[in-house]
């Protein structure tokens, strides 16, 4: 695996690749890799011919207060399991790289950025639009590969690629779950063991809410239902609980397929987020 820190280089990689017509697959991350991410990477491996991951805790998607400057950096390890993983090529911008004197230009996505996480930390999806749509350009992939865990932030990128004219597929990867339920999430790490049990709530109070809704309940009383039980677990705070369309995340006051539940909530100081379908069977 190559381990890349300067544009120049990344992209004489790249044509040395697409000279030998290798279908290239894109995975971006901020790094503290976890099998969440690592599915990412499967996917691409058993799609395309060639996977580049990338590392990059893009400064612009973190708003004031919030965890720029404790998220978690492990470069090494994370190295060692995309090596492990047979990634090509492994890019890791620096931030001057990224965002040179001067850099000026900022890509926001309206509409499907408004609301639940949009809400929550305004700016943050431009961060993520904006970075995105770089790493695009730069490594002009075949296919790009984004979790459904952060269910909007696919949604803003299939926007953002339609409205920009990005050509490559934007394959949509299926949450990785504990055991127990819970989403894989770098931000896990900050929980405690009491906070990791409470955790639970998450997924266990979203998969009763999909079903009481399926089963055709009041959607409102279901919703604030939910957000009662998860105060009631030892979440000191929902930050939304809502049933969106699947595909447009317009938000639905009467139950009917392609439909999502979201949800966003703190664990002491630390946010999760999750989210599922809703669909009978
Ligand atoms: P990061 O949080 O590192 O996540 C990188 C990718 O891994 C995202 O597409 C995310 O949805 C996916 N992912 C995270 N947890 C997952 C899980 N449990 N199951 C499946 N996929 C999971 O998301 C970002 O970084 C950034 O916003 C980024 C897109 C890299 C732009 O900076």
């Amino acid at each position: 695996m190559q381990i890349i820190r300067q544009l120049a280089p990344l992209r004489d990689a790249l044509n040395e690749l697409r000279k030998r017509n290798k279908r290239i697959g894109l995975v971006p991350t901020m790094g503290a890799l976890h099998a969440g991410h690592m599915s990412l990477v499967e996917a691409a491996s058993e799609q395309c011919d060639a996977v580049i991951a990338s590392i990059f805790v893009n400064p612009t998607q973190f708003g004031e207060g919030e965890d720029l400057d404790a998220y978690p950096r492990q470069e090494s390890a994370d190295a060692a399991l995309l090596e492990e993983a047979n990634v090509a090529i492994l890019w890791v911008p620096t931030v001057e790289q990224m965002y040179p004197d001067g850099y000026a230009t900022n890509v926001s996505v309206s509409g499907v950025s408004n609301g639940l996480c949009g809400g929550s930390r305004p700016g943050h999806f431009d961060g993520v639009a904006t970075v995105v749509a770089k790493l695009f350009n730069q490594v002009r992939p075949d296919a790009a590969f984004f979790g459904e865990k952060d269910y909007q932030q696919l949604a803003v990128i299939r926007r953002m690629a339609r409205d920009l004219d990005f050509a490559h597929d934007i394959v949509g990867v299926p949450t990785v779950r504990d055991p127990d339920g819970l989403a894989l999430s770098s931000r896990n790490a900050y929980l405690d063991s009491k906070q990791r049990a409470q955790a639970v709530a998450l997924p266990d109070v979203m998969r009763d809410a999909a079903a009481a809704i399926v089963a055709g309940g009041d959607l409102d009383q279901i919703l604030k239902e939910a957000t009662c039980k998860l105060l009631s677990s030892g979440f000191q705070n929902v930050d939304y609980f809502e049933l969106r369309n699947a595909e447009t995340l317009e938000i639905m006051n009467k139950y009917q397929e392609p439909a999502r539940l979201l949800a966003a909530a703190h664990i002491g100081s630390t946010r999760l987020i999750d989210n599922i379908a809703v669909t009978p069977g």
